[in-house]
């Protein structure tokens, strides 16, 4: 256990959001899952991989957690929008908009960061595949990760949950996401 631990929610539990819960998981954070259908095979495979965790609805998680992970498709985010809207916690967006846009928004972070009044939204964990996000160490080195972002002290946790994974480091290229 290297950080303190958090109170982490995964949104969309495919090979994103298994990937980062296991290895948070790992490091000692506590875990839960947000689903819309708690039986689909993706969701039944993270349970699987992470044993006894809660699924809540993102209502509830919410109120549980002290981030929220959003790892589901850039074009699923607004319909996240009801009940993220003013969270208080760290909110990751690990989403890619190369494809799937939000609403008209150049990507998911631009339509969260221009609609929900999240104070602590961070983009991480969209850089690289989700395999190596499951091990991110080649050759006995822990890999780059990047983030940006608006609030210094969620950046400093986000860093921490990044080396939790074994990232080497976690480059911050300030607070202005570039389109993708
Ligand atoms: N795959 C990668 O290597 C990679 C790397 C960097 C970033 N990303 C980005 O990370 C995100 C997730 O990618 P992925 O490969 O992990 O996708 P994935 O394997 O297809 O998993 C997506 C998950 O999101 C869930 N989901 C979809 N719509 C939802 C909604 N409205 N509410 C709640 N959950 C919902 C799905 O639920 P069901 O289980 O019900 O289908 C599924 O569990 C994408 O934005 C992708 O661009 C992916």
């Amino acid at each position: 256990m290297s950080s303190t631990p958090q109170k982490i929610a995964i949104v969309g539990a495919g090979n994103v959001g298994q990937a980062l819960s296991k290895g948070w998981q790992k490091a000692g954070h506590q875990l839960a899952l947000v689903a819309r259908d708690a039986q689909s095979p993706k969701t039944q495979t993270a349970l699987a991989l992470l044993g006894d965790v809660p699924v809540l609805t993102l209502s509830e998680a919410t109120q549980w957690a002290n981030i929220i992970l959003i790892s589901v498709p850039a074009d699923a985010v607004n319909m996240l929008a009801d009940d993220l809207k003013g969270y208080e916690g760290i909110v990751i967006d690990a989403t890619n908009s190369i494809r799937p846009r939000t609403d008209g928004y150049e990507t998911a972070w631009h339509y969260l960061d221009a609609t929900l009044a999240l104070s602590k939204l961070i983009k991480c964990f969209n850089t690289t595949g989700a395999e190596n996000m499951a091990n991110p160490v080649y050759h006995g080195t822990g890999t780059t990760m990047l983030l940006a972002g608006h609030d210094e002290e969620a950046k400093a946790v986000v860093t921490q949950l990044a080396l939790d994974l074994g990232f080497g480091e976690c480059l911050d290229l300030g607070g202005v996401v570039q389109p993708r």
